[in-house]
């Protein structure tokens, strides 16, 4: 059963990657909104470093997966040594987008015995400068678990010494439970939201759900803002909040179009 009318999602991602427009057309002006939720997220970093980040939505096919590898490339870019993990055990991506293959990875570290993990056994370079890349590994069949798992903290305890910044793609909170457990443990979560597709009220019980588990939200990225709002037909936004009950009740729109809208 289930509380909310879901839509469900597109594989493509899963089979053919995601479009990595920040490494394809740098120069374009969706990259350079990329570059603004970098900068967003900077903002938010000045009265606390972050170094573990993870983007996150409510349901499947929001478009987590490619605002995650594009906005990682943009920190990549700017020369920020950074680790992209792919989190998503349920519908992981990162192979396919980096096209390396997935024989070893997250869930290597995560099923391992040995007290000592080398970072190099189970990291690739992505191709893309300063990025080095955490695929998924082989799916197991308890994927939720592993990832609420003491040892996974433990592990991100242990790869953010290595790096200037980790990103995770993580599954959908309304969808696996355990999204929260590593959530609380990282310096602040970015909801993804698509416009036109994200329901209100499934923003609301997500951003309810990580609040619940103190989560530091630090705000969301508007995606797929259509051509009458953005004036690009493919836009992100970035803000905060959406009034449910958060200190900041007031939306904020840094990113994207000076026209963006919330999603209905
Ligand atoms: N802004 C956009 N404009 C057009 N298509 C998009 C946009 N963002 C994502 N997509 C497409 O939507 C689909 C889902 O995107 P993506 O896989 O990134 O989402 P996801 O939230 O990671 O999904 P999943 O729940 O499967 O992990 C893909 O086919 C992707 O190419
Ligand atoms: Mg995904």
């Amino acid at each position: 059963m289930s509380l909310f009318k879901k839509k469900r999602g597109t594989n493509e991602t899963m089979k053919k990657g995601a479009k990595l427009i920040t490494a394809a057309d740098p120069q374009s002006p969706i990259s350079e909104q990329f570059r603004t939720v970098r900068t967003n997220i900077n903002f938010m970093s000045v009265d606390k470093e972050i170094k573990t980040l993870a983007f996150t939505s409510a349901n499947i096919s929001e478009g987590k997966s490619t605002v995650t590898a594009n906005v990682a490339i943009t920190y990549a870019q700017a020369g920020r040594k950074t680790l992209l993990i792919d989190g998503d055990l349920r519908r992981p991506t990162l192979h396919s987008t980096f096209n390396v293959k997935n024989n070893r990875g997250l869930t290597t570290v995560l099923t391992s015995d040995a007290d000592e993990i080398d970072l190099e056994d189970v990291v690739k370079e992505s191709g893309v400068k300063n990025l080095s890349i955490l695929t998924s590994g082989p799916i197991p069949p308890n994927p939720s678990e592993l990832i609420g798992s003491h040892r996974m903290q433990t592990f991100i305890d242990l790869v953010k010494a290595h790096y200037d910044l980790v990103i995770i793609d993580l599954a959908p909170v309304l969808e696996v439970s355990d999204t929260q457990e590593l959530a609380s443990h990282l310096d602040g979560i970015i909801l993804v939201v698509r416009q036109g597709k994200t329901q209100k009220v499934a923003i609301r019980r997500a951003v309810e759900m990580l609040e619940f588990a103190k989560v530091r939200i630090l705000g969301y990225v508007m995606n797929d803002i259509s051509a009458e709002n953005s004036g690009y037909g493919y836009g992100y936004g970035y803000g905060y909040g959406y009034g449910y009950g958060q200190e900041n009740k007031k939306s904020r729109f840094f990113g994207g179009s000076s026209t963006n809208k919330e999603s209905k």
